[in-house]
């Protein structure tokens, strides 16, 4: 079971992995042997997390990149190899909405600048799918390889007043299929390729929308949300790392193409 389960010495790489939810699956993922490079656009974060899980007896290796840029990605990735071989693993956590493309009584859908709208697609859709082709030709060479796309609620069902997103990480569980069925047929069946969608954690992106700036209460979205999650509370970034060992080990050995929802039910109940 133990080795089922194994990591050590793995490097995986993590976009996004100075955010909240990425961080948290790094230090679980040092702490189970990996070798963990935090690709971030927030260097002064990656460099802070690194520091962290190189003092409790990690490996981490902080890079800057810009998901959007391929040119950056490509340079990131040259210096990931120059550092440590080769990677076994990507993660592409990098991700999020904004509030200038989420519909308000200010801000009515109709008025909403394509500008917010094209930069929170492409931050989730093209920002997946660049390092997809970086990464993923890597993983084509050498014949082996396992690439996780964080999804999302939304693109099982969209949420209310966030179409951009929404409409993002439905092209992230779409590409998850596509690519991996691309990389079995064409390239080797050891490269897989799944997603998960975690249900609400409250982290920075959406903190503005689940509860009230002034009071700190949750909001109506964020009571709704409460009330439609059968666990009945948000999740803690922790909870998603079981799931993660999981997509990422021998464990999962003939899992390719899937969304696994990690979401205290909210994506089982119909509300009634
Ligand atoms: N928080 C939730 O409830 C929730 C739910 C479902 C899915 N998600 C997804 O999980 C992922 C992580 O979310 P989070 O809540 O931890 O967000 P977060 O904002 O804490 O982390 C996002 C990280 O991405 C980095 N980043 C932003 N733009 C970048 C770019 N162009 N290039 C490289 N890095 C960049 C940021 O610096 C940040 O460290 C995102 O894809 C998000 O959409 C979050």
């Amino acid at each position: 079971m133990k080795d089922l389960f194994n990591l050590s010495g793995k490097s995986i790489v993590i976009t996004g992995g100075a955010g909240v939810l990425c961080g948290a699956m790094a230090e679980d993922l040092a702490a189970a042997g990996a070798k963990v490079i935090i690709a971030d656009y927030d260097e002064f974060r990656a460099n802070e997390l690194a520091k962290k899980i190189t003092a409790s007896g990690g490996f981490a290796l902080p890079v800057k990149i810009n998901v959007l840029d391929k040119k950056m990605v490509q340079e990131a990735f040259s210096c990931i190899v120059d550092s440590v071989g080769q990677v076994d693993v990507l993660i592409n956590g990098a991700g999020g909405n904004k509030k200038e493309a989420t519909a308000t009584p200010d801000m009515p859908f109709f008025d909403i600048p394509a500008e917010a709208i094209r930069f929170v697609f492409d931050l989730n859709f093209i920002g997946t799918l660049l390092p997809s082709q970086v990464f993923g030709k890597h993983m084509a060479e050498k014949g082996a390889g396992i690439i996780l796309n964080v999804s999302s609620m939304n693109a099982f069902r969209p949420l209310t007043r966030i179409a951009a997103y929404s409409a993002a990480k439905a092209a992230i569980s779409n590409f998850t299929q596509w690519l991996a069925v691309h990389m079995c047929q064409n390239y080797s069946t050891k490269i897989r390729v799944n997603a998960i969608a975690p249900g609400f954690f409250l982290t920075e992106q959406n903190r503005f929308l689940l509860t009230d700036e002034k009071t700190g209460k949750l909001t109506a979205r964020g009571q709704t949300i409460i009330a439609h999650t059968p666990m009945g509370r948000f999740g803690e970034a922790q909870e998603l790392c079981g799931t993660v060992r999981w997509l990422l080990s021998d464990a999962s050995k003939f899992v390719t193409g899937i969304v696994v929802p990690v979401d205290g039910g909210f994506s089982a109940f119909s509300g009634v």
